[in-house]
């Protein structure tokens, strides 16, 4: 595992992916994001967690900027996030998201899932498309349901495609919200399994999940938040173990008991 530092550097180093700088947003009169810096390198892994409502998912979701930030900057690899047109479905292909809901698309099989974004925006040939889907639905271990439809498939296999779906993008990043929470617990193990497997072969990664057992053998770094706050950042070993902030210590502890 790679050293992590929680210090801020004044210029970008090299091998920093995705960087927050000072971020605020606000819904309405609620300031769901308060003075966010977050630096991830190329490589890490850093998991997202805290209290419901504390603005994880928004985090998440500036990052490809499904929504926008009132001020501040976030970059993806030294570039800026696009405002909108064709650079902004590029970083949306750059950036792999996977929502908690599997988000496939009901009326194409689990290949054409796995082809469309190739196609459309990489522009790649249906050829080559199509043996990249299959190699990547063979890799999350789903390359035999490739014919089916979504509906035809259970959540643990319907997330894995969605996670082939977005690696066929060759994204830069991928981001993790919730992805186990909507499974049945037989479920999670395959998807995180996957998800590990994904970390320990160097992908950069955000993740929110209260699974705190990927936490702790796949995160270089676990970034607490409540109330739109970071309110600590740690190694897990750290994280768990001698959390800091009384917020921290109350979370794990309600957690930890379930
Ligand atoms: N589109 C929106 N419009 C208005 N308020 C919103 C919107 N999206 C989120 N919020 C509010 O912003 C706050 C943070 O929401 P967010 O979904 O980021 O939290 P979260 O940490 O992901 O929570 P959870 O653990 O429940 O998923 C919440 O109070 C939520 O109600
Ligand atoms: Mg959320």
């Amino acid at each position: 595992m790679s050293e992590v530092s929680v210090t801020k550097d004044a210029a970008p180093a090299a091998d920093d992916l995705v960087v927050l700088d000072n971020v605020n947003k606000h819904f309405g009169a609620l300031h769901v994001l308060q003075d966010i810096d977050l630096t991830i390198s190329r490589g890490e892994v850093v998991v997202v967690i805290g209290p419901s409502g504390s603005g994880k998912s928004t985090l998440c979701r500036t990052i490809n900027r499904l929504e926008t930030v009132d001020s501040g900057s976030i970059s993806i690899d030294g570039k800026p996030l696009p405002q909108e047109g064709k650079a902004l479905a590029k970083l949306r292909a750059d950036v792999g998201m996977v929502f908690q809901a599997f988000n496939l698309f009901a009326h194409k099989t689990v290949l054409e899932n796995v082809m469309l974004g190739q196609t459309k925006v990489r522009r790649t040939d249906k050829q080559e498309a199509e043996k990249k889907a299959r190699a990547l639905l063979d890799r999350v271990g789903v390359g035999n349901q490739a014919d089916k439809y979504p509906a035809q498939l259970s959540g643990g296999q319907q997330q894995r495609v969605a996670i082939a779906r977005a690696l066929a993008m060759d994204p830069k990043v991928m981001l993790f919200d919730e992805p186990t929470s909507a499974l049945d617990p037989e479920m999670i193990n395959e998807v995180l399994e996957v998800m590990k497997q994904l970390a320990d072969e160097g992908m950069t990664m955000v993740v929110v999940t209260h699974e705190m057992g990927f936490a702790r053998s796949a995160a270089n770094r676990v970034v607490f938040m409540a109330d739109g706050r970071i309110v600590e950042e740690a190694t897990p070993d750290q994280f768990f173990n001698n959390p800091r902030s009384d917020r921290a210590k109350d979370f794990l502890a309600k957690i930890l008991h379930h």
